[in-house]
């Protein structure tokens, strides 16, 4: 099939690459030249593990293109598909500037001889697919007068659910595709597109657009719900006295509630969480319903991102002036350079905010950190470096190489044996054999005085 991917950020680059992968011709495109002229030279623009050797392989063969012009790349195609952002406007609703805005290009440029399917990947609020359908319409009614549009597309909503560091795994192997569509010649270009995904046996499962657009929100806003109920029975364990990790296993061996995403620590971050939550919150508002649980798993997250500031103040009799931090992780989880709502940048505001020094290391996060944080915070090149003459390791990020660390190495660097560990990365009873002081998330404090 031809496939033009409108967007090349993520969600589009991973797309337009995995359906290159299966013998799709694939165009994207995207109104940044400079990122087009990288794509084209063989430069991918994100890390994302996997991609570049697929990425590679299918502009190699010509299967995956890129450009800047619209109308080359959706010349044949018979799918569209809309791999835009939808930032949180001010009032936290999903911002539809840019998927109307090229809605209305494609209101100019469809030709009403060919049949074509247009595709949200984007996660969009309920709706959206009838407001992308409407656009197109009175586009086309304006620019291209008296040409029949309406019969010439169907808009689909088709929403993703790749979790960054995985995304290529996620899209080849995807636990099930959502497709929200009721047009019989949608389906059928949907079917045949899909159907190399799902070899494996996972559903497609077939909606009308407005189911499709609310179970994307539906199934973020309740693993952000599961998170943020474990990071609350966590607290309460500190209080206890109990062991989050023997409830966590003891609740989790429960196929009804299931072993996944029930890590407690200091709160969701990246860009989809805290954004799908606070859209989905906003309509609900929209509509007068008093969503309840969504406002509680806001509070929660907020709270949590703060989580370790108060137990390392009482550390330090609330007093954090001229005290210095080593910082391991930035990125809002492994696996990524992505920094959006990182909890660690919480910390760092509130830290600096208390008058202490921070020094950071990240596997991959620290370009995007460096520009952000400038020279308020120092870089360090390994996580060792990091620790130098500290008064505390903090963690923010369960990074795997900072699981098994030389802990000789660590006691020698930090001033005192002292970690506040914001991802229960550690082992409680190993930090007491070495002798550490150790505070983490819902389990008991290891002191060594
Ligand atoms: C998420 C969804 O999983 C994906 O389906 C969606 O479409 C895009 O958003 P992503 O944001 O990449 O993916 O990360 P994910 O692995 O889901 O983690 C989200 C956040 O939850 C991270 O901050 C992570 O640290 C946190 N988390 C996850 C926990 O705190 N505890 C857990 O048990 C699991």
């Amino acid at each position: 099939m031809k496939i033009a991917v409108i967007g090349t950020g993520y969600v589009g680059l991973v797309t337009g690459t995995c359906f290159a992968e299966t013998g799709n011709v694939v165009t994207c495109v995207d109104v940044d030249q400079q990122k087009i002229n990288k794509l084209n030279a063989g430069e991918i623009t994100i890390y994302e593990p996997g991609l570049e050797k697929l990425f590679l392989r299918n502009q190699k063969e010509g299967r995956l293109k890129f450009t800047q012009s619209l109308a080359d790349a959706i010349v044949d195609a018979q799918i569209i598909f809309l791999a835009l952002p939808t930032p949180p406007g001010a009032d936290g609703a999903a911002d539809l500037k840019y998927i109307l805005g090229v809605a209305n290009d494609l209101g100019k440029l469809l030709n009403p001889n060919n049949y074509v399917v247009i595709v949200d990947k984007s996660t969009v609020p309920v709706g959206t697919a009838d407001k992308v359908h409407n656009a197109i319409v009175a586009s086309a009614t304006i620019h291209q007068a008296g040409k029949n549009i309406e019969h010439c597309f169907d808009v689909v909503s088709n929403p993703e659910f790749l979790r960054e560091g995985v995304a290529v795994d996620d899209f080849m192997k995807p636990d099930r595709v959502v497709i929200g569509t009721t047009a019989p010649k949608a389906i059928k270009v949907m079917n045949d597109l899909y159907t190399p995904f799902v070899r494996q046996g996972n559903p497609l499962i077939f909606m009308d657009e407005k189911s499709a657009e609310l179970t994307k929100y539906a199934a973020n806003a309740f693993l952000a719900v599961k998170i943020s109920f474990m990071n609350e029975i966590a607290q309460m364990c500190e209080r206890l006295g109990a062991d989050v990790d023997m409830v966590r296993k003891g609740i989790g061996s429960d196929d009804r509630i299931g072993k996944r995403f029930l890590f407690p620590g200091i709160g969701y971050g990246g860009s989809c969480f805290p954004k799908d939550v606070q859209a989905l919150a906003k309509t609900a508002d929209d509509i007068n319903y008093d969503f309840k649980i969504l406002d509680a798993v806001m509070d929660v997250n907020a709270m949590q991102k703060l989580h370790l500031i108060p137990k390392i103040k009482k550390y330090f009799n609330n007093n954090l002036k001229g005290k210095h931090f080593a910082l391991w992780g930035l990125a809002f989880k492994p696996n990524t350079d992505d920094v959006r709502e990182a909890p660690a940048y919480y910390m760092i505001d509130a830290l600096l905010a208390e008058g202490a020094t921070i020094a950071v290391f990240d596997p991959e996060a620290i370009n995007n950190t460096i520009s952000v944080y400038g020279n308020k915070i120092v870089y360090a090149n390994n996580q060792y470096e990091a620790l130098f003459n500290a008064d505390a390791l903090l963690i923010a990020t369960e990074w795997n190489e900072f699981r098994t660390p030389d802990f000789e190495k660590i006691s020698s660097a930090l001033k005192n044996k002292l970690i506040f560990d914001g991802r229960n990365v550690f082992d409680p009873a190993q930090m007491q054999e070495l002798g550490y002081h150790y505070e983490s998330i819902g389990r008991k404090i290891i002191s060594n005085k």
